[in-house]
Formats: C-alpha cells, sequence, structure tokens
C-alpha cells in the first residue's frame, strides 16, 4: 500500500507521527513562503504545511494545483493556537509535509470541487460524474447509500433471507411502465425485456420453496422521469411465504425502523396505518406527507343546488369532487400569491382555484352584507346557508382562507393534493421531520383514460373476497395490497398474490387479457400455480428514494453514483449511442427512415 492513512482520519491522537498519505490537492494556498494543501481522499480532508526548509519538497507543492495526485510523507503536529479550523475533523492538526511525489497532475477541472463549488447545473455534473463525486457531498452520499444496503442485508439474513440472482434477460414482467427491449441475434425478430421489478421470479422461487428471498435488484422502466424516478433504478426486494400481509408489513417496517435508528438516530414509533379510500378523502393523495397538517374537506354535497355552476357541475357528476381546503391564518395570502397558485393548480388540469377569505364570520347570515364578512369571487352565487355549512365544516376561523377545487374527482385529487403539499412548505407548516405510514386496501384496478382496466399494483396482486365477488364487482374490488410511505413518497410496496389459478385467470379477464394471451405470456406463472404454490407475499422498497430521503437529498439523482438524465440519457457515457450497420444485420433489424429525412 502507498499510504500509512487517510487524510480523513488523522487527528490528534497521531500527533508526531509521521504518516504516508495519498490524494488530491483540494485547495492550494500560498502564505508568505510557506504552502498550504489542503489534500483530500474519501475519508475526508487535512492540512498539509510544505516550507523552504525542505527545498524539493517545497518546489513540488508550489507547483502542484488543484485536483494534482499527491502522495505526500509527513509528521502530525498540533495547529497553531488560533489556526485551529474547527469544522474540519481533522482541524485540530496538520502535517509537516517533507517528501513529496506527484503521482499524477490534472488539468483544471471544469468546475471546482472544493469550497469554490457553486452549483454549476447538473449536466456539466453529469458529463464529468467522475470529478462531480471527488465532492465531499456526493462522496458522503454515496457511503451512505453502502451502508444502508450494508444493514439492509444484514437485516434480512438475520430475518433468515436468501438473496438469490434473477434474470435480466427476460421476459415483459408487468408492472404497469414501458419495457427495454434487447433484440435477440440468435433468434432473430425475437426480443428479450429487462425486468420492470422481478416480481414474477421470485413468485417462483416461492413456488420452489425458498420460502424468504431478497435481492438488491436493478430494475428497468422507460417511463415519464421525474425527480424521483429513473429509467434503472434498484430495489430491495423481498418475497415471503406463509406470511400474513401483516407478517410481511412488519418485517419490513423493523427493516425501516432498524435503518434510522441506527443511521440517523431516528426513532419511530409504530407506523398508522390508513386506507387508500381515507388518504384519497383527506389528503387527496395514496402517498400523503403526514407532516403538513392541511386536511380536504368534501362539500360536494352542501354545493349540489348552488347557483355557482362551477361547483354544482361537479357536485352532481358521479365521478365528480368538490373539496374545501382550509389554510389556517391564510388570510394574507396575497392576490398575487393566489393567482401563483391558481396556475400551479392548472398544471395539473385545474380550471380554476376559487377562494373565500374569512374576515369576519359573525356577518354571514346577519341580514348584513355578507361580503364584508367573507372576501372572495364566488360568494355572489352561494346561499348564505351553504356558506354557514362550509365555514362549520372546515372549521374556519377569522382569520383563515379556504381554498377549492371542483372537477373530476382525478383533477381535484391530483391538483387540491399538490396544493396541499405546497402550501405546507411554502407557509412553513411541518409539524415534524418524519411521518412515515402504511396506506392499505388499494383498489386492484383503475379506469385508464381509454375507459380500459389496470391493475393498481400488479396483476398478482390478491383481491379480498372471492372469485366470484371479483368477477360480479371488478371495479369495487379491494386488494391486499400495502404501501409504506414516508414523507409523501412512495418508498416501497407489495402485496399479498393469487396462489390460485382460477383467481388469476380472473384478474386476467378483468384486465382484458384473454386466454389465449395469458397462455402466451404467463404460461409459466398459471402452471407454476397448478403445482403446489404456497400463499405468499412480498414487497420491495425503492432504494434510492430511500437513500434521497434519508440524506436530503432533493433527487434521486443525487444518490445514484451514474444515474439519467430526465430524457434517460447518460451524460457521461453518451448512451444510448447509434450503433454500426454490421451489428444491426446481425440482428436482423433495418433502422426505419427517421421522420422528415
Ligand atoms: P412498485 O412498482 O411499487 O412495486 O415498485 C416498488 C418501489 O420501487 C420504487 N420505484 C422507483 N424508484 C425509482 N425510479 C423508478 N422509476 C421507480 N419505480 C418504482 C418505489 C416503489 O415503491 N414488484 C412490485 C413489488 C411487489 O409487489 O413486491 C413492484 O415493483 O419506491
Ligand atoms: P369563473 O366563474 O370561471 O370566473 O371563476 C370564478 C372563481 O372560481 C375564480 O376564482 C376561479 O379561479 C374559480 N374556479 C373556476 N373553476 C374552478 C374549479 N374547477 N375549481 C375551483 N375553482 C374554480
Amino acid at each position: 500500500m502507498m499510504r500509512t492513512h487517510y487524510c480523513g482520519s488523522l487527528n490528534e491522537s497521531f500527533i508526531d507521527q509521521t504518516v504516508t498519505l495519498c490524494g488530491w490537492v483540494h485547495r492550494r494556498r500560498d502564505h508568505g513562503g510557506v504552502v498550504f494543501l489542503d489534500m483530500r481522499d474519501r475519508d475526508g480532508l487535512v492540512q498539509v504545511v510544505v516550507d523552504p526548509d525542505t527545498p524539493e519538497a517545497f518546489a513540488l507543492a508550489d507547483k502542484s494545483r488543484s485536483e494534482y495526485v499527491l502522495k505526500i510523507t509527513g509528521r502530525v503536529r498540533q495547529r497553531y493556537a488560533g489556526t485551529e479550523n474547527p469544522n474540519m475533523p481533522s482541524g485540530m492538526i496538520e502535517v509537516l509535509g517533507k517528501e513529496i511525489e506527484v503521482l499524477n497532475t490534472s488539468e483544471t477541472p471544469p468546475f471546482p470541487l472544493n469550497d469554490e463549488f457553486v452549483n454549476v447545473g447538473e449536466e456539466i455534473r453529469l458529463k464529468y460524474r467522475f470529478l462531480d463525486m471527488r465532492r465531499p457531498e456526493m462522496l458522503q452520499r454515496m457511503r451512505f447509500r453502502s451502508q444502508v444496503t450494508s444493514k439492509i442485508r444484514t437485516y434480512l439474513d438475520r430475518h433468515g433471507f436468501l438473496d438469490v440472482e434473477t434474470p435480466v434477460l427476460t421476459r415483459a414482467t408487468p408492472e404497469g411502465a414501458r419495457d427495454y427491449l434487447v433484440p435477440s441475434r440468435t433468434q432473430q425478430g425475437s426480443f428479450f425485456a429487462l425486468p420492470q421489478s422481478p416480481q414474477l421470479f421470485k413468485q417462483l422461487l416461492m413456488v420452489s420453496g425458498f420460502d424468504r428471498y431478497y435481492q438488491i435488484a436493478k430494475c428497468f422502466r422507460d417511463e415519464d422521469l421525474r425527480a424521483d424516478r429513473q429509467p434503472e433504478f434498484t430495489q430491495i426486494d423481498i418475497e415471503t411465504s406463509f406470511m400474513s400481509d401483516e407478517d410481511i408489513m412488519n418485517i419490513a417496517e423493523g427493516m425501516a425502523v432498524e435503518l434510522f435508528d441506527d443511521l440517523l438516530n431516528v426513532k419511530f414509533d409504530k407506523f398508522p396505518r390508513m386506507t387508500y379510500a381515507e388518504a384519497m378523502r383527506r389528503f387527496a393523495s395514496d402517498k400523503p406527507d403526514l407532516r403538513i397538517p392541511l386536511e380536504l374537506i368534501d362539500v360536494a354535497d352542501v354545493l349540489k343546488d348552488a347557483a355557482f355552476k362551477v361547483f354544482a357541475g361537479p357536485a352532481n357528476d358521479p365521478k365528480g369532487r368538490v373539496v374545501a381546503l382550509r389554510v389556517p391564518n391564510g388570510n394574507d395570502i396575497s392576490r398575487g400569491k393566489i393567482d401563483e397558485y391558481t396556475k400551479f393548480v392548472g398544471i395539473y388540469g385545474a380550471k380554476g382555484l376559487a377562494y373565500i377569505k374569512v374576515n369576519d364570520i359573525s356577518k354571514i347570515n346577519n341580514g348584513v352584507d355578507k361580503e364584508s364578512g367573507l372576501q372572495s369571487p364566488i360568494i355572489k352565487n352561494i346561499s348564505d346557508e351553504m356558506l354557514q355549512t362550509i365555514i362549520d365544516r372546515t372549521g374556519a376561523q377569522n382569520g383563515d382562507l379556504i381554498f377549492f377545487g371542483a372537477d373530476k374527482a382525478k383533477v381535484v385529487n391530483d391538483a387540491m393534493g399538490a396544493l396541499r403539499v405546497k402550501l405546507g412548505h411554502d407557509l412553513n407548516l411541518l409539524t415534524c421531520e418524519w411521518a412515515p405510514l402504511w396506506v392499505v386496501d388499494f383498489p386492484m384496478f383503475e379506469e385508464t383514460d381509454n375507459g380500459q382496466w389496470t391493475s393498481v399494483h400488479h396483476p398478482f396482486t390478491m383481491p379480498h373476497g372471492t372469485v366470484e365477488d371479483l368477477k360480479n364487482n371488478p371495479a369495487q374490488a379491494t386488494s391486499v395490497a400495502y404501501d409504506m410511505v414516508l414523507n409523501g413518497t412512495e418508498i416501497g410496496g407489495g402485496s399479498l398474490r393469487i396462489y390460485n389459478p382460477d383467481m388469476q385467470k380472473a384478474v386476467f379477464e378483468a384486465l382484458g387479457i384473454g386466454e389465449e394471451e395469458a397462455q402466451e405470456k404467463f404460461s409459466f406463472l398459471l402452471d407454476a400455480l397448478k403445482f403446489g404454490a404456497p400463499p405468499h407475499g412480498g414487497l420491495a422498497f425503492g432504494l434510492d428514494r430511500l437513500v434521497m430521503l434519508m440524506t436530503g437529498a432533493t433527487s434521486i439523482r443525487d444518490v445514484i453514483a451514474f444515474p439519467k438524465t430526465k430524457t434517460a440519457e447518460c451524460l457521461m457515457t453518451q448512451a444510448p449511442a447509434p450503433v454500426e450497420g454490421k451489428q444491426l444485420r446481425e440482428l436482423g433489424i433495418r433502422l426505419r427512415e427517421k421522420v422528415g429525412e
């Protein structure tokens, strides 16, 4: 080994020892004939001083620049009084450099990696990701991620889980996203799909009798990307046999509790449970951020006969929803801000954002001009009685503001759910740092825009009730599915699985997957269910999201070593990239001419 110690590991206990360090020049300063080098390695920083008493070392230190790679031998000594740096773990000491070897030079990096780093834009950071990750902040997050996976393995090992790898070259695994396809050379015209998750394989491992499986698995989904979505991401994938949904949630919750305790010293109580229906009703989201104390109140029944058609319309539509969102002390939200929020809900398809500023409740219903008590563009067309009911039901007080959303339920939920979260942050309403919960009893199916049914979780999820119940009323069916939600992010989800072939067929039917298609795509699963499949179920955590939340990063890109951009490209390797004609010919592929060429 070239080094004796890591830079960041040095402290006062090493005083008077001679050490050899290897690392990068983080910062170089020239101070009246003495050169200071802040040397950086994986463990942190240490200050090295080189003076002209050692002329050879001094000359090399003098010509070193940021990001040069140096090997330095020197003696650890106490810093002079007044020159200590309490912000640095090694800040009480420095190394008096005696011998320096320049192992490599460096061009000036495209952006500074030291304290002079300013947010240079993600594109350049991603293009030079190998440099970006030299920054202590990035390195720290990657180190934390490694601790998380290590703890998870220990936890699952302790609970008797076997780590089994499943194929990456496989068939489509329906999780609701588009597949990444890989053309086959040996079977021209046929394609592998990269797994959207190991779902079917882990179920088959249960049929094989493995009982408890886990894998830290790469998953691939060609979907629209956002801050918490990547085309390839990592799941902590878990499956168990002979366990109830309760048992599975307990194991998963135990893992989360232990991770937060061990790594962040955060103690969780038992996670609350909330049904999907309640979450949608109160928070208009299936992943409610419970740090935010705002709640939605349904008022459609009150407004059915209102003269204000914007409300009365959705109030009378079975697929409509009308909600009020009370903002305590929201009265001083300005017109300009309200316009901003109106634009914000517009992103989700809302056609407006009605509001009432509550100045003086006593003036409603009092024969007095109600508009001096309530300030709002909409109250002219709403009766005093309706207004009073809304005030009572929302619990509004003088000084509050009430927002309203009225539209198809989907639009109202998307818009008002998002507004609730935005207001929570804008108005600093967060009541705690961490709010985990389980959301349970999801619907089995949801209707797509073109009127078809799709699985809310996936087609292998067990419904509550019998095959008959499912056939008679698929729209009302709920599933034995559960999501773990933390601070408004879905960090994991799973379900009990169907292990009865008749139920599996009934679900395929409800999804419009006919007998023939089911055989063609899933015959291996249907076969397996015939050969003694045990009751089983599991879940998967999104590792990237978990680490993002735990490190306080704002995007999963910041906790993935080499992530892709929003357009699913790697700016560093420039993948995806065109390939040579020869390679395509071998695969039996000819590209269509691009439109416009
Ligand atoms: P699901 O599709 O809910 O379930 O995925 C499980 C968890 O994976 C994370 N996740 C993602 N993270 C980053 N980028 C993405 N594109 C992305 N998509 C999902 C989320 C999510 O909670 N096979 C089932 C699990 C099961 O039933 O056992 C599945 O994949 O945190
Ligand atoms: P209008 O009658 O369209 O001028 O709208 C009157 C008020 O109702 C304005 O404050 C709009 O922002 C609001 N508004 C319009 N449509 C909706 C809607 N679908 N949901 C909530 N508020 C709305």
